[in-house]
């Protein structure tokens, strides 16, 4: 597992519960403004989490938290390749919301596959690059 990504209201507040309670370290943050998110990505021991606030309530993170509130938003595989991992989803019958590999958050190499193919949970696969 690469990350797990979670839906926040405030991010500075996000990043400092999880400095406080679990010693987090900071690890990149950045605004992406035509993704409509402002993200942190922090690391607890070997785990990473990635906090994403919305730009604004008109964006995907500004919907999810209208609808569900802050909490689980998705989870990260790391693979080696992924246009190789979407290649394998597709011919597994996998709904895919990018069929080919996208530049992500922190430089990141990903595509997400649907909730719907995966029992509810928003999936990411991603390759460090
Ligand atoms: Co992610």
């Amino acid at each position: 597992m690469h990350h797990l990504g979670f839906a926040v209201i405030d991010l500075d507040e996000a990043v400092a519960t999880y400095e406080r309670l679990f010693g987090a370290t900071l690890e990149h943050r950045e605004v992406v403004p035509d993704q409509g998110v402002e993200a942190a990505s922090v690391l607890l021991g070997t785990s990473r989490v990635e906090l994403l606030a919305p730009t604004g309530d008109d964006t995907p993170v500004g919907r999810f938290l209208a609808k569900r509130g802050p909490g689980m938003h998705h989870v990260a595989y790391e693979v080696p390749d992924v246009g190789a991992a979407l290649a394998g989803l597709e011919r597994a019958g996998a709904e895919l919301i990018d069929h080919a590999p996208r530049r992500g958050l922190f430089g990141l190499e990903v595509a997400f596959v649907h909730p719907d193919a995966v029992h509810g949970v928003l999936t990411e696969v991603v390759c460090p690059v």
